[in-house]
């Protein structure tokens, strides 16, 4: 079995509901078991995140896909101290080769979520890990997937805290997409 990990950080529950659609988009492909993982404010103490279990469940991972909402141009505070955390994996690469994946939502249509995924796209780099983005060339149309255009990553677009259903799709798309490239790199 290939193992599939959504790990995300969520405050009022938009990256939550990408996270569930990644996680179930992934989960459908056959001979792919889906962790799903949340970071959370108070796992956090004195800056440092302190949930051990968490990272090691994401060691035994082929792939993880990383999730945070757009804070000020880039991952939540609480995404970022997890990967800070994360630094010990890094000092031995022991996520190396793992294949990586990221999304993230942010109020306004253009509100810097690149930036995000851009960020996300260097942590999975110096862990060595292998990063797919998403295959979808066109927007397709508002209805349809990818409305929005990146490629990089999913990025998503919430108005009054309810999530776009195209986004919610190519949440679903998404989580779809690796478990498949995960199955092609895994033997
Ligand atoms: C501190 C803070 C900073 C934010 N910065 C941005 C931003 O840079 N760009 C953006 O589009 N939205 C920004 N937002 C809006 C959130 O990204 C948006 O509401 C998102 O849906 C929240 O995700 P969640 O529901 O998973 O907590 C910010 C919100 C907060 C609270």
């Amino acid at each position: 079995m290939v193992k599939v990990a959504v790990i995300f950080h969520s405050v009022g529950g938009t990256t939550r509901q990408l996270a569930a659609a990644v996680a179930a988009g992934a989960s459908e492909v056959a001979g792919v078991n889906v962790i799903q993982a949340e970071i959370v404010g108070t796992d956090v103490k004195l800056g440092r995140f302190c949930n051990s279990s968490l990272l090691a469940q994401l060691d035994g991972a082929d792939a993880i896909i990383f999730g945070s909402p757009t804070y000020m141009g880039c991952v939540s505070a609480q995404f970022k101290a997890f990967a800070d955390a994360s630094s010990e994996r890094w000092s031995q690469q022991l996520w190396a080769n793992k294949i990586a994946a990221g999304f993230t939502i942010g109020s306004n249509v253009s509100g810097d979520q690149l930036s995000t995924l851009q960020y996300l796209q260097v942590f999975a780099g110096q862990h060595g890990m292998l990063w797919s983005g998403l295959d979808i060339p066109e927007n397709n149309g508002v209805d349809s997937f990818n409305r929005l255009g990146a490629q990089l990553g999913l990025i998503a677009h919430s108005v009054g805290g309810t999530v776009d259903e195209a986004d919610v799709r190519t949440a679903h798309y998404l989580g779809q997409r690796v478990a498949k490239v995960s199955k092609i790199f895994v033997s």
